[in-house]
């Protein structure tokens, strides 16, 4: 376990609390860790960098202009290192980010999809509740809706997900709703993304997946940089205007702007909620093609191919109930999130540099 000492920062008085970031190098993560510096709160990551690097986190210190706590290079799963985090770290909160999140390969290594979503949750669980920390902002996903007909979804939409990631989130939703049961202690806020896009306006992190990406936006992007020569769009036959799959894309800063407000909002009820993170704004995939086109200046080169097995048609959110609970709501369009993943992809044209890789990950 590698513990990096607190560089002092620019903590204040008013400092709120101290945060426990899981996987607060990813995508997400990052965006969040650098959220949370810049409101005050005292940040302690641990990663494992299976699939991110230690480098951005000081590009995450770089943006904030304060120092990241500490620094834990551990898996989750290891429950020794991970108690002694939090027997050196009096941690009032967990956003638990750390899980494997492709779908496809989920399909292909379905056990270590479990062991590690499934498992590092209750692995994070047993430790939190011996170190009586009971507040818990939880990463689930649209996935856990499954193949649902189209139309915007509620929270109350019955889950019905279609692949082991899906199941993944669904079973950890499951576990963390008998936990809240049975030790009331416990205050826990499920936040289930749609469509995370976009990077910190700096252009200093983004989105940087290993290998060929998987998901539309950082394909775009390294499309338009010229890492690749264009995008296939999967099926132009959908039942929807242009043919093309409808989904609710969500700038990756209003999500994470999301999970600070729930973490003002853990303590208000104990037991578990649920929230849905979206725009209520479907985009085609046409649609995305032609806002990053007019955000980098040159048109996207696609070709319409056959449908992604295990595709639907559209995924919208009705974002109404995290609206109403806490009056929050994104502010930034698909144009911002164009423009953002554009500077990003601009600043960093191969991504973070000598980042490490999955060993499974083509270029
Ligand atoms: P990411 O892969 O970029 O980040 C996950 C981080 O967790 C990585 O830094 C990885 O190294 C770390 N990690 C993985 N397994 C670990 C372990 N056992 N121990 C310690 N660290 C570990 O993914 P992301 O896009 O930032 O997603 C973050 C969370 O949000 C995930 O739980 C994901 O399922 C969920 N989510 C993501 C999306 C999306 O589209 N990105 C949508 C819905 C939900
Ligand atoms: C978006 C649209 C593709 C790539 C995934 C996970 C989901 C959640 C969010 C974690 C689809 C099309 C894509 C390409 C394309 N993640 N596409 N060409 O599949 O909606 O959701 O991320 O929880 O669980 O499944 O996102 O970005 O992969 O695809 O045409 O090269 O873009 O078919 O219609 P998806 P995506």
């Amino acid at each position: 376990m590698d513990a990096r000492t607190s560089y002092g920062g620019a903590r204040t008085a008013s400092t709120p609390s101290t945060v426990l970031v899981t996987g607060g190098a990813g995508f997400i993560g990052s965006h969040a860790c650098v959220d949370l510096l810049d409101h005050g709160y005292e940040v302690i990551v641990v990663d494992d960098y299976s699939n991110s690097t230690p480098q951005v986190l000081t590009r995450v210190e770089r943006i904030a202009g304060r120092f990241v706590g500490a620094v834990y290079e551990l898996d989750i799963r290891d429950r020794r290192a991970l108690s002694a985090v939090f027997d050196r770290h009096s941690v009032d909160a967990v956003v638990h980010f750390a899980a494997h999140k492709a779908v496809g390969e989920s399909t292909r290594m379905p056990v270590q999809y479990y062991d590690t979503n499934v498992g590092g949750t209750t692995s994070l669980l047993s430790v939190m509740h011996e170190h009586r920390v009971h507040q818990l902002v939880f990463s689930s996903s649209c996935a856990v809706y499954g193949d649902t007909g189209g139309g915007p979804l509620a929270e109350t939409t019955p889950a019905r997900p279609t692949n082991p990631y899906a199941t993944s989130k669904w079973l950890c939703e499951q576990i963390l709703a008998d936990v809240c049961r049975y030790w009331p202690q416990f205050a826990v806020l499920c936040l289930r993304y749609f469509n995370p896009a976009g990077a910190h306006p700096s252009g200093l992190l983004g989105e940087d997946p290993g290998g060929v990406p998987d998901n539309l936006m950082p394909y775009v992007a390294q499309v338009a940089v010229g890492r690749r020569e264009r995008l296939r769009v999967f099926g132009g036959d959908y039942p929807t205007p242009d043919g093309t799959a409808i989904r609710d894309y969500l700038h990756v800063m209003d999500t994470v702007e999301a999970h600070r407000v729930a973490l003002d909002h853990l303590a208000d009820a104990p037991g578990m909620r649920v929230f849905n993170l979206g725009t209520g704004t479907g985009s085609s995939v046409l649609d995305v093609v032609t806002a990053f086109g007019s955000a980098c200046g040159r048109a996207i080169p696609y070709e319409i191919v056959g449908r992604r097995p295990g595709d639907v048609a559209e995924l919208v959110a009705d974002a109404s109930a995290v609206a109403r609970a806490w009056g929050w709501r994104p502010t930034r369009d698909l144009a911002a999130m164009c423009r953002d993943a554009w500077h990003f992809q601009q600043l960093n044209p191969r991504g973070y540099a000598g980042s490490a890789r999955r060993p499974s990950g083509e270029e």
